[in-house]
């Protein structure tokens, strides 16, 4: 008989520093107002195009996004820097990556009720690999004493959902017992601010998951089954790499940074996803309504209740039913369905529930899981 893999405990981190959308668009309406003002002359000779204002009514309208949580809001909504500052990474201390990453795996070894001690591996899977190597992921196993293997992975906004198959997988093999996933998302750096069309998306955070055949918690689900597809799309990419050392073709840094065909992803994305998730669930016997809470990935909050509608045949449904911290955090990258389930775990025992992500490759990954 197969034996039983828990999610047993989740913890997460994410930065004090708030923008609420007043805030951001009035920052990116100051910078768009100075733009056109010093390019006055051509725009009035038809050689330049005017940019356009922002405002918070489309961006809660398009997005669902309230406010978001980053590292640095100073320098974010300063018109003449746009981008937090950060410290050049190197051997002198723990990365951002892992720092975020530790606060966040401590409150996960918390409620699972395990000790690093206990832990075989430590997975690192996040949108944007903070460098090339030694793996952050070996860094947190180091830090926090744990022995084993660890390593990265790279999925887009899927990598947390990945890291959890891949725990789940080597668990199920016997590779590991107990292995703990990691996701920082520490996306604001990466984010073009004078683009209206980007510049309200994207929140910090990170998020912590024990995955385990140890079931010693209140907080934990058993894991029933696990399903990905990938599909390539260049509709969300970055060029960002270490080849643009060597590239022939000098492009700026803000043509490598992440861009989206955002309406195309969503008209792409929700039908793949709504009609994965009713055949996961076909596959599984288990009837729509038998799913009582939906921690989607939150990228748009129109996008969660388009696929939960789709799914369950009606738009009329509770927001318990499918949680939008993608109000209060933005677009959090990979953390944001694991960012749900830590902030809304309040199914009864025996009760299903269902995790999916979904984001650049394009990637989706979607655990069925029991409250134990
Ligand atoms: N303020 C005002 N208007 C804006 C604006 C802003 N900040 N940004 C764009 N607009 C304009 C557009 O220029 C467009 O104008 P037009 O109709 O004259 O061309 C109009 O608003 C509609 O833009 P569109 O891109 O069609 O909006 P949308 O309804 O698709 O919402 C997103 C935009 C990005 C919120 C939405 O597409 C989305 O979230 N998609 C999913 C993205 C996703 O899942 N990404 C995964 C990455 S993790």
């Amino acid at each position: 008989m197969m034996e039983e893999i828990y999610i047993a405990g989740t913890g997460i981190w994410y930065p004090q520093d708030k923008i609420s959308n007043d805030e951001i668009v009035c920052s990116y309406n100051a910078y768009v107002d100075n733009y056109n003002q010093l390019n006055e002359n051509e725009i009035n000779k038809g050689e330049v195009a005017p940019l356009e204002h922002s405002s918070t009514a489309f961006i809660e309208k398009a997005s669902g996004i309230k406010t978001r949580h980053v590292i640095d809001k100073k320098n974010i909504l300063d018109i003449n820097k746009m981008m937090p500052a950060v410290d050049h990474e190197d051997e002198s201390k723990l990365s951002i990556h892992a720092v975020v990453a530790i606060e966040a795996a401590k409150k996960a070894m918390h409620q699972a009720n395990v000790k690093p001690s206990e832990i075989d591996a430590v997975i690192l899977g996040t949108s944007h690999a903070a460098r090339n190597y030694p793996s952050v992921a070996i860094e947190i196993q180091n830090e926090l004493g744990i022995n084993g293997y660890a390593y990265d992975m790279l999925v887009g906004c899927s990598s947390t959902t990945f890291a959890i198959n891949n725990a789940y997988s080597d668990i199920a093999s016997g590779l590991a017992e107990t292995i703990l996933v990691v996701n920082p998302e520490i996306s604001t750096p990466f984010v073009n601010y004078a683009r209206r069309d980007i510049h309200f998306i994207f929140g910090d955070g990170c998020v912590a998951s024990v995955i385990s055949k140890k079931n010693d918690s209140k907080h934990s689900h058993k894991i029933i089954d696990r399903k990905l597809i990938t599909k390539f799309s260049n509709n969300i990419r970055s060029d960002w790499s270490y080849l643009v050392r060597a590239a022939n073709n000098e492009k700026s840094y803000d043509d490598l940074l992440f861009y989206q065909n955002g309406n195309s992803v969503f008209k792409e994305v929700c039908p793949l996803v709504a009609e994965f998730i009713s055949s996961q669930l076909k596959d599984n016997n288990i009837q729509t309504n038998e799913i009582k809470k939906f921690w989607l990935h939150q990228a748009n909050a129109r996008m969660v209740n388009l696929i939960v509608s789709k799914i369950i045949g009606t738009d009329n449904f509770d927001t318990n039913l499918a949680p939008l911290p993608i109000e209060k955090f933005g677009n959090l990258a990979s953390a944001g369905s694991m960012f749900a389930y830590n902030l809304h775990n309040d199914l009864e025992k025996g009760e299903k529930g269902l995790i999916c992500s979904f984001g650049a490759g394009y990637s989706v990954c979607s655990i069925i899981v029991e409250k134990t």
